[in-house]
């Protein structure tokens, strides 16, 4: 079985972790990761503090197993959610869009394991130095807010530069994906877009569909020139960006026309003119499944890649 240091760190059979979506990562989404094996974590985005305690006190009725919360440090709301965790007594902590470190020590005393999402090298040495128990290295493939580098360039650069464990993100959709992560020297991966389609996910059913469908090229970034790039798949709100860039807009015109776009999508089921963040492997993604098929598939794939390899490049 595929296993690595970051299951028992985090109390979980697989090293497989669900990416924190804003919108969609409820509890319903998290505690069937949670119990499939995997860790589920539910993302506040920008959600109300109190939804977030909702969320996570129901996801403690489904799972008596670890979840984590994501937390956006964007959000206005950061420090009152960084504060329910502890209070809640939630286990893991993931972070997204900046630097958690004035939480890091509250964090710390409650025994919350912390892992920033990074996408430089810079971060991820800067994460360490914080007390960053791991760190999750994002490539560009992966869908929502991005950064530069592709998976495949970040993971062994940030594997070699810190000395916490790295989970890979980006692009993963299927046991070849994680087995190659492993081989960059993740100790296990985190993944988003395949987990849009599980039946557990609660987002609209057009959303799933859209996925589904997406082929190879489908999937876009918009909004590079504000500094803060999202990669959607392409529909009419991707070529209103595309207009609006090219007219060289302003950020606050370009921001304007996503804001309140992913909820559109995801909760009005409206993939025209909303925004359906997902991530250039959805191509690979062909059916809905449940999150303990989704999460066998990953790692039994990866096991019967890593022990055919001898066979296939060795001589
Ligand atoms: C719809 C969607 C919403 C996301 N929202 C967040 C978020 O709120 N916070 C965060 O840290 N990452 C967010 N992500 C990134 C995921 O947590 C994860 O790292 C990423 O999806 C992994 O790459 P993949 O999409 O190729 O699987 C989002 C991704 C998607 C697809």
């Amino acid at each position: 079985m595929i296993k690595s240091d970051i299951c028992s760190l985090l109390g979980i059979k697989y090293p497989v972790i669900q990416g924190g979506m804003a919108w969609i990562a409820d509890s319903s989404l998290a505690s069937a990761v949670s119990n499939a094996g995997g860790l589920g974590i539910i993302g506040a985005g920008r959600n109300t503090p109190e939804n977030v305690r909702k969320e996570i006190k129901r996801a403690k009725e489904l799972t008596d197993k670890p979840f984590g919360v994501n937390i956006m440090l964007l959000s206005d709301n950061a420090e009152e959610v960084a504060k329910i965790v502890c209070e809640e007594g939630v286990k893991v902590v993931t972070t997204g869009a900046g630097n958690p470190g004035k939480y890091m020590e509250m964090w710390k005393q409650h025994g919350v394991v912390v892992i920033p999402v990074v996408a430089s090298v810079a971060l991820a040495k800067r994460m360490e130095r914080s007390g960053a128990d791991m760190v999750i290295a994002e490539g560009c493939e992966a869908g929502g807010h991005i950064g530069e580098l592709t998976t495949m360039a970040l993971v062994p650069q940030i594997v070699d530069a810190v000395n916490v464990p790295v989970i890979a993100a980006g692009g993963i959709g299927d046991g070849r994906g994680m087995a190659a992560a492993l081989m960059l020297g993740a100790k296990g991966v985190q993944v988003g877009t395949r987990f849009l389609v599980a039946h557990e996910c609660t987002v609209h059913e057009k959303y799933k569909q859209k996925v589904i469908d997406a082929k190879d090229i489908d999937s876009v970034v918009t909004a590079r020139s504000t500094g803060h790039p999202v990669r959607v798949l392409r529909n009419k709100l991707t070529r209103e960006f595309v207009n609006l860039e090219k007219q060289y807009a302003s950020s606050e015109e370009i921001e304007k026309l996503g804001a309140g776009a992913l909820r559109k999508a995801v909760v009005e089921g409206d993939v025209d003119t909303g925004s359906v963040m997902a991530g250039q492997i959805a191509a690979l993604v062909k059916k809905q499944e449940s999150c303990e098929e989704i999460i066998l598939d990953l790692v039994e794939g990866a096991k019967k890649v890593i022990s055919n390899l001898n066979g296939d490049v060795l001589v």
